[in-house]
């Protein structure tokens, strides 16, 4: 692992709330960030941007991983994932993003996000029982 400090899941959660910060949500006022912790001990952040379209919307977690691969290239794996709203809102990753997030991720990835009864930290396979994979990889 070399010395470069490997961030837990605290640190990637106030990552993802940084990025948050970011977020441009003039319809929903939603404000959602998500910080990827990548094999490569990188952190890639992202933030939700809406659009006037409603449906064109890009949600935080597709906007980190399109920046990840944009910036380290197709071979990265996500090794721990945090999702954060300043709304004090429950905010797990909607099923698209699940969807997206499971090219990249193993069955153990821990993803970090907020529900209604507190933070919580599901195994990606739990979040994602059933997701398409054609196995042609
Ligand atoms: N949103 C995300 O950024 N991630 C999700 O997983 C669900 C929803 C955003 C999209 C929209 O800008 C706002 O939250 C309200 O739905």
């Amino acid at each position: 692992m070399g010395t470069k400090n490997t961030p837990g899941l605290d640190e990637l959660m106030e990552r993802a709330r940084q990025a948050a910060e970011n977020s441009y949500s003039p319809y929903s006022k939603f404000k959602v960030g998500a910080a990827l912790r990548l094999t490569n001990g990188e952190v890639v952040t992202g933030t939700n941007v809406e659009n006037v379209s409603y449906g064109l919307t890009i949600c935080a977690e597709r906007a980190a991983l399109v920046s990840a691969v944009s910036q380290f290239g197709p071979a990265i794996q996500i090794e721990a994932v945090a999702v954060a709203n300043l709304n004090s809102a429950a905010s797990p990753p909607c099923g698209a993003c699940r969807q997206v997030l499971a090219e990249f991720s193993q069955p153990d990835t821990p993803v970090a996000f907020p529900a209604a009864d507190g933070l919580r930290t599901l195994r990606f396979a739990d979040l994602l029982p059933l997701g398409f994979d054609m196995k042609l990889k």
